[in-house]
């Protein structure tokens, strides 16, 4: 990096960071996160000790936070994977103003993403939160995480579409939603992903998966089949009622008649 940028770079860093007041929110994001986490194992609870001793920096020392300087308390990123935590999405994200990457994934986290997530966290590079218990839609406005190059949402239990609008997510590099209950066809700019990206989903279609099935074949297809099987069906009733009907002794002597029938 030339001197310059540098020289600027540390200028607004210095300029947005000592004097405490987006620390100070930093702190009430992790106070609320803690307080909605259940923690079972206790592995919050023996690293995540709040004091008011005014100084900063602190919590850049607890488990799973890591910070832009460790000085001071802006979270860069929450890696709290594999920790055995449960309950809802975490709340209080908004006011980590500076979060760069999300990950809780392994453990046993339940129901929706926060339609609003975007709202909370908008500057993310990277949100990981495979092997949960996550459901509900795949919130469509993470579409305005812009800066969104790292998503897994590997094993949960997403349900409906992929929002199409993720065709916007330009700068993803890498993305996992294997092992949903989604459906639907995958938005034209996921598919140069590979298809263990989108295995474990019973409908989801499109490259580089199967293709869809487009509406119009499949009503002809289902129409054409339930022709087919009623006509047969009336076919074989017609049949074996004439053939009973008239040749009953088929059916009583037919052990008898075997060697005749196969003369005729
Ligand atoms: C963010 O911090 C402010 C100031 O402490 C607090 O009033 C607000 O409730 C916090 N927001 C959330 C979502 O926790
Ligand atoms: C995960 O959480 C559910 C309830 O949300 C609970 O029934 C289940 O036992 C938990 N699984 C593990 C491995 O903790
Ligand atoms: C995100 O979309 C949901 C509906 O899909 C909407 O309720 C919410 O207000 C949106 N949030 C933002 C920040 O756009
Ligand atoms: C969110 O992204 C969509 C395109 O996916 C765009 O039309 C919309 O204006 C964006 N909203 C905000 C608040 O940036």
């Amino acid at each position: 990096m030339a001197d310059g940028a540098k020289l600027l770079l540390c200028l607004l860093l210095l300029s947005s960071s000592p004097c405490c007041s987006s620390s100070e929110l930093d702190v009430q994001c992790l106070k609320a996160l803690y307080r909605s986490v259940i923690d079972p194992n206790g592995i919050l609870k023996s690293s995540w000790k709040f004091v008011n001793n005014g100084i900063t920096g602190y919590t850049c020392k607890f488990i799973g936070v890591e910070c832009w300087h460790p000085d001071e308390n802006r979270v860069l990123s929450l890696r709290l994977g594999n920790l055995g935590l449960q309950g809802p999405f975490p709340q209080g994200l908004q006011n980590c103003t500076s979060l760069s990457g999300l990950d809780l994934s392994s453990n046993n986290f339940s129901g929706p993403i926060p339609a609003d997530i975007t709202k909370q966290i908008p500057y993310l590079t990277s949100l990981d939160l495979s092997y949960n218990s996550f459901s509900g839609p795949i919130p469509a406005n993470i579409s305005n995480m812009t800066y969104l190059n790292t998503f897994n949402l590997q094993h949960n239990q997403f349900s409906s579409e992929i929002p199409r609008q993720f065709d916007s997510l330009d700068r993803l590099s890498s993305f996992n939603v294997a092992d949903n209950l989604l459906s639907g066809p995958i938005p034209s700019s996921l598919q140069r992903f590979p298809a263990s990206s989108f295995d474990g989903n019973q409908g989801l279609c499109g490259a580089p998966l199967d293709n869809c099935p487009t509406r119009r074949r499949r009503r002809h297809r289902l129409h054409r089949i339930n022709e087919e099987s009623s006509i047969g069906a009336a076919v074989g009733f017609v049949v074996g009622f004439v053939v009973a009907f008239y040749f009953p002794h088929w059916f009583v002597f037919s052990k008898r008649l075997h060697p005749y029938i196969f003369q005729i």
